[in-house]
């Protein structure tokens, strides 16, 4: 089977496609190779590359943006199945970067599934990375009303630092609960949106031109090759490049905010169950862990680990958009398609920082602090 992997080059994708080569996939890699991700950074595809620098048998690279029609229909030809990865991922970014990020995550989408609705093709499997973000706030429990779906958090209520998620029906602070595939989304952040859109999307013309589609809503993912000079990429990455720059971690809110931060393995490891298998066709699962850490105790397991004697500083302000708690409930992928999260944070986050210490590690995260401030978008 020859799988083309869009985004291929990238953080996810690299560990995907050497996985799949591994598997006895041919595999086709198509990447822009985005300067916020890429510039600094030594090649994510050392694996799959000869001495000489070309790829290895079964692999083939092509540099291409999706918002191209020619070189995506380029790229198609002749694959079996799609993953498609490349997008746009800062949520504090997509906020001022509107056009840009609905261009490249929406519109680059809607290129890729035109061409399958129009053109003739061999795909015969479509997976779509989406993300937990779609879920805007994760789930939640009053003591008073049971199981709520809370909105975004009042404006009015955060500037007095009260950063829990209150119930929709009573006011009273909700708890979190597992977020589960049922709980209604409301996206908060364009980027949100953009990933509800290629998510509805591919399901939609997946359904109606008979390709077996499957989104993949990706909890906080980490690892080696997350891009450690792009200040938009996720926590642990920015976390990292400060301390190895020894400043101190940048903790919004009170640091108390937590996330379901999966190894970049696991979602190998769920991309490739949803690749080969049946069952997930026309599906949407969750891929997390179903276990939330605070970004305090991220920042405070990642200086322990490095031996950086710095301790994070907490900021109390808020990024609009940031919600305050999602976590994964993983039993409908765990029971349909058989996925077993291997990697704890713990013992993960030490693969991260393996990698990290032979990076040059150019610590941006003042600059996109400034250009949210500059625009009111973090207070
Ligand atoms: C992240 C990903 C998004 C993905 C989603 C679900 C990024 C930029 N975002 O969104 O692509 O779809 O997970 O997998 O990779 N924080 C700090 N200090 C910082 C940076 C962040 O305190 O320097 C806080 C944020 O305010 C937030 C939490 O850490 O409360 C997580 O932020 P982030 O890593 O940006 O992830 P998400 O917004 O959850």
């Amino acid at each position: 089977m020859k799988i083309l992997v869009t985004g291929g080059a990238g953080f996810v994708g690299s560990f995907l496609c050497e996985s799949l080569h591994k598997s006895g996939y041919e595999v086709r890699i198509f990447d822009n190779y985005e300067p916020q991700v890429h510039s600094g950074s030594q090649s994510n595809l050392g694996a799959l590359l000869q001495p000489n620098g070309l790829p290895l048998k079964g692999i083939e690279i092509l540099y291409g943006d999706t918002r191209s029609p020619t070189q995506l229909d380029a790229a198609l030809k002749d694959v079996d199945a799609v993953i498609h990865l490349a997008a746009q991922v800062g949520v504090g970014q997509s906020m001022y970067e509107i056009h840009r990020y609905v261009d490249h995550n929406t519109v680059g989408t809607a290129v890729l599934l035109e061409l399958l609705a129009s053109r003739k093709h061999s795909v015969k499997k479509l997976v779509v990375a989406s993300s937990m973000s779609i879920y805007g706030e994760g789930g939640a429990r009053c003591s008073n009303c049971g199981d709520v779906t809370p909105t975004l958090r009042d404006g009015g209520q955060m500037k007095l630092g009260d950063w829990e998620v209150r119930c929709p029906i009573c006011n009273r602070t909700a708890s979190p609960t597992a977020t589960n595939e049922l709980k209604p989304v409301l996206p908060t952040s364009i980027y949100a949106i953009t990933k509800r859109d290629q998510e509805e999307m591919c399901l939609v013309v997946g359904r109606a031109y008979d390709i077996p589609a499957v989104a993949l809503r990706f909890f906080n993912i980490y690892g080696p090759r997350q891009s450690l000079g792009n200040p938009y990429t996720g926590v642990a990455a920015i976390f990292s490049s400060r301390l190895l720059n020894n400043h101190a971690p940048v903790v919004f809110e009170d640091g108390n905010q937590t996330r379901d931060f999966v190894h970049v393995t696991d979602i190998v490891q769920a991309i490739t169950l949803a690749l080969a298998k049946d069952e997930a066709n026309g599906q949407v699962f969750n891929v997390g862990t179903g276990r939330p850490t605070s970004i305090k105790d991220v920042a405070t397991i990642l200086a322990r680990k490095m031996r950086r004697d710095v301790a994070p500083r907490i900021e109390n302000k808020f990024r609009e958009g940031d919600v305050r708690h999602c976590y994964a409930d993983i039993d409908k992928i765990r029971r349909h398609l058989g996925y077993k999260p291997a990697v704890e944070l713990e013992v993960g986050i030490e693969d991260l920082i393996a990698w990290a210490e032979d990076q040059q590690a150019e610590d941006r995260f003042e600059h996109a602090a400034a250009e949210l401030a500059k625009r009111g978008l973090a207070r």
